[in-house]
């Protein structure tokens, strides 16, 4: 019996035309510096990736993120850009980058690069024209400067708080204050100014040309501000209804930016793609995600869920329901570069709850502090549980993104000292916050040798001990490893991700699902610890094996279409 029937609208194409390549993709995410490192610096670069072309073809996956590999003083891990038409020279050059290109396209895998346009660095040589040139400027015209208050000007212009920690306004020698949202390097660019919008057109073109097939687009819904004077205090922004007119954040204004991008997308073919990273209310995500806009939107929930049947099966709901309503397909991540790995926050003993109950995007956070106390985590539990959500996410419609090392089964890590961490929001915290170093650490390649095969040399962060039990070479060999799962779970699911929609079937217990697809592959999860019966023993992957007919606590299995049923 059915009890709930998502059927999302087809496509944004004609009837009987084949969707494109990113409805339904598998994008993993590649965070540069921290993936392989051909020259023994200790930083991953460019020539790192291309050496494991073999590896991610072997993945199965359809497209790979790179997060920002763009010069840069890394004060936000490459999100303060100093050239976003470069290559950071300890990353390589654009040559390493157009073989890149060719390395993943020769192996059928997609390239998605990030695009960073809330802000640059504050070594951009726009900002740095900016501050040469002093108050009144055209250069300064390019970002948000504005004269503070109090009698001699040494008070910001207002309260606003950055994201990261700290005031949102750093002064310069001249007096003037300029806006940042995010780290103090990070000068929010201004938007109204038609020289920034040119700009970025011009970078969008700059890599389609080279190849690139699609941009994930950073903070995607705070470019477009109304700064009109007297501006509001930090309570009065927060009082503010998010509809579209808030002063600062997903303003209805941003998707003229992005009607304008989607020009650029379309005059390549096949057309360029994008995905909006935006914290939004859920209402409006179609907005971003409309064929007309951006074409895609991440959707964050799962990554905000427990391991419990309840909360998949509301957030899936939801989620293909909204992306109905868009046009595009839906999104899911568990982990990415800026929260704690979900291995981790499934085996935490304690996990941090919003006021509603649900766990937070800073879930782990306590743990961390902790120094990763092995009381407070049962390592064994997340990872069986980490594995059991990916293979129920993997078999949804839409998009899934992974993230570099999670098919390890990889862990967070704490053993971080104060003086090694990088993350701005620890220091502009205090250290209140400990950031998100430790789902950055290098991933292990080999159970030993020097920073266990990342490279021949150092790692800018930490390797602990333990990561050798996580090598990918521990686990190539191994049916029954992590990696072996995702492998096979990867390449089952290009015969799965047909029809965008999926049918729930009830299985009389509220600690399992299971959804069927169009085309009859099945998915069970049991989220609780008691075995589950099955009816069927033909499974084609499991994240743990069935026993006796019986589908084990905390695990997943796939079938495939059984024409007789
Ligand atoms: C979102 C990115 O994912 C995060 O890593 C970065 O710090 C902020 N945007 C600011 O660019």
């Amino acid at each position: 019996m059915s009890i709930v029937d998502v059927q999302n609208t087809p496509d944004h194409t004609e009837a009987g035309e084949v969707p494109p390549w990113w409805r339904q993709a598998a994008v993993y995410q590649i965070y540069p510096r921290s993936f392989a490192d051909a020259n023994g610096d200790g930083l991953g670069d460019i020539p790192g990736i291309i050496s494991k072309a073999d590896y991610l073809g072997g993945l199965g996956i359809d497209a790979v993120w790179l997060s920002p590999f763009y010069p840069s003083a890394l004060a936000d891990g490459g999100y303060d850009v100093a050239d976003y038409r470069d290559v950071d020279p300890r990353l390589g050059t654009l040559a390493d980058f157009d073989d890149l290109v060719d390395a993943l396209h020769s192996r059928g895998i997609r390239v998605v690069v990030d695009i960073v346009p809330n802000h640059s660095s504050d070594q951009h040589a726009w900002f740095q024209e900016a501050l040469a040139a002093g108050r009144g400027s055209v250069a300064r015209e390019r970002y948000i400067f504005r004269e503070g208050t109090g009698p001699d000007g040494s008070q910001p212009p207002t309260d606003w708080d950055s994201t990261f920690g700290g005031p949102a306004w750093e002064r310069v020698e001249d007096g003037q204050w300029y806006l940042h949202n995010f780290a103090i390097e990070q000068p929010d660019l201004n938007w109204s100014n038609p020289e920034v919008r040119a700009d970025f057109v011009t970078t969008l073109r700059f890599w389609s040309d080279r190849g690139v097939d699609g941009f994930r687009i950073d903070v995607a819904h705070m470019l477009t501000k109304d700064l009109t004077e007297p501006l509001p205090s930090q309570a009065a922004l927060d009082a503010m209804p998010r509809d579209g007119q808030h002063p600062m954040v997903d303003r209805d204004d941003v998707h003229e930016v992005y009607a304008e991008w989607r020009k650029v997308f379309n005059s390549y073919d096949p057309p360029r793609t994008a995905v909006a990273e935006a914290w939004v209310d859920k209402g409006r995500v179609p907005l971003y995600a409309h064929p007309e806009s951006l074409g895609q939107a991440f959707n964050f929930d799962l990554l905000q869920a427990d391991f419990a049947a309840d909360q998949f099966l509301s957030v899936v709901t939801a989620n293909l329901e909204l992306a109905a309503a868009s046009g595009s397909s839906s999104t899911w991540v568990l982990s990415n570069h800026d929260v704690v790995r979900h291995a981790t926050r499934y085996g935490l003993a304690h996990p941090e709850r919003d006021a509603e109950g649900r766990p937070t995007v800073k879930h782990g956070l306590e743990w961390l502090r902790s120094g990763g106390a092995s009381s407070g985590i049962d390592r064994e539990v997340g990872a069986r549980r980490a594995l059991a959500a990916t293979l129920f996410m993997l078999g949804l419609p839409g998009s899934s993104y992974l993230y570099q090392g999670e098919e390890l089964g990889l862990h967070e890590v704490a053993e971080i000292s104060d003086a090694e961490r990088q993350d701005p929001t620890f220091f502009r915290s205090e250290g209140e916050d400990l950031g998100r170093d430790g789902c950055r650490v290098p991933l292990p390649w080999h159970t030993d040798g020097p920073a266990f095969g990342f490279g021949g040399g150092g790692s800018h962060l930490p390797q602990p001990p333990w990561f050798a039990d996580y090598a990918m070479s521990g686990q190539q060999g191994d049916p029954a490893s992590s990696l072996s799962v995702y492998r096979r779970a990867l390449e089952l699911r290009r015969a799965l991700q047909t029809e965008e929609s999926l049918e729930w079937i009830a299985t009389g217990r509220a600690d399992v699902l299971r959804y069927r697809r169009p085309n009859g592959w099945e998915v069970v999860t049991n989220f609780g610890s008691t075995p589950f019966a099955l009816d069927r023993d033909d499974s084609q992957v499991f994240s743990a094996e069935p026993l006796e007919g019986a589908l084990p606590g905390e695990s997943t299995v796939w079938f495939a279409p059984d024409d007789d049923r």
